[in-house]
């Protein structure tokens, strides 16, 4: 266990557009080792914090008192006051980034996609042509066996069902042998089933190798399942921070009023199909901005 926290975020605001904050002054402190659940309504500002923490997109500039705005994640500076620092591929590199549906390249099989993972420690030339040693392919393997689907290892990607490609996707970031998995709804599209496995995945990592997790989720039985803490999002501010099992559901129409009932039920319509060249850019924006200097 550390003692910095795993995620510090002071004073964060964003605005998209002049008249409107995405996130308005967000603060939170998540400790190494603890897996905590991101909720609130659509368009209540979950993945834009995620994104931020990732420092895949850079927050205001702040105004003179709001000097210290920054995130930092593992002890390294993320971003600061607006600018998001040059090093950060190194401290991405130890985060896990797991999308809703953006996630495998369908093309490749679930070991090459799995492999991928090693993007952030081999040389640029090997990733770009899928060259992996039968070393990293062993440990991709082991990563699979662990996430329950080594037999799925040489379909593509695009036959397993959805439950399937984000426990590769898990598998990716055990891989990629990130300390922290940042998880944007990772249930959103699944049946409870296949919602329950990938959460318990989650939490197996969790506990068994205190990776630090926080997933977003629609679905507040899921986070109250699972998820000792919740932060509650609403208008792009903190709305609740604590124990999730606070979460009642007279307490969620406190919080939310009528938003409410898309929590409680997990009720949210997602009209964007996945399209190729959206996964393969969103990937690599991830995994190849991670790519430290090797
Ligand atoms: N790239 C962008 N350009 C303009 N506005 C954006 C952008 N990304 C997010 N926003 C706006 O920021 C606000 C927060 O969006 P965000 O996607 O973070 O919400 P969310 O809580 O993740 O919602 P959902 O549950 O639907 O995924 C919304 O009003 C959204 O329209
Ligand atoms: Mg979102």
């Amino acid at each position: 266990m550390l003692d910095i926290p795993a995620i510090h975020v002071n004073r964060l605001t964003k605005s998209f557009c002049r008249d409107k904050k995405a996130l308005n002054d967000v603060s939170l402190s998540i400790a190494d080792g603890e897996m905590v659940a991101l909720i609130g309504a659509s368009g209540s500002g979950k993945s834009t914090l995620l994104r931020h923490i990732d420092g895949l997109v850079q927050g205001n500039k702040g105004s003179a008192d709001q000097r210290l705005c920054c995130i930092d994640v593992l002890g390294r500076p993320v971003q600061s006051c607006g600018k998001i620092r040059r090093d950060v591929r190194r401290t991405r590199a130890d985060i896990g980034f797991i999308f809703q549906q953006f996630n495998l390249v369908g093309r490749l099989s679930v070991l090459t996609n799995v492999c991928m993972g090693f993007l952030g420690r081999i040389p640029a030339w090997r990733g770009a042509g899928a060259l992996f040693t039968r070393d990293e392919k062993l440990q991709a393997m082991e990563a699979l066996a662990r996430v329950g689907i080594a037999d799925l290892a040489g379909q593509r990607a695009s036959t397993l069902s959805g439950g399937q490609q984000q426990r590769a996707a898990i598998a990716r970031t055990l891989v990629q042998r990130a300390k922290i998995i940042l998880a944007d709804e990772p249930i959103a599209s699944l049946d409870p089933a296949s919602s329950t496995r990938v959460m318990e995945t989650l939490a197996e990592i969790n506990r068994a190798d205190g990776i630090t997790v926080v997933v977003s989720l629609h679905q507040v039985d899921y986070a109250t399942r699972y998820c000792p803490r919740t932060i509650a999002m609403r208008n792009g501010e903190i709305a609740f921070d604590g124990s999730s099992e606070r979460l009642s559901h007279d307490f969620l129409v406190k919080l939310y009023g009528s938003d409410s009932e898309e929590l409680i039920m997990g009720h949210k319509l997602h009209p964007k199909a996945a399209d190729q060249t959206a996964i393969v850019q969103e990937l690599l924006k991830h995994e190849a901005l991670s790519h430290a200097a090797v």
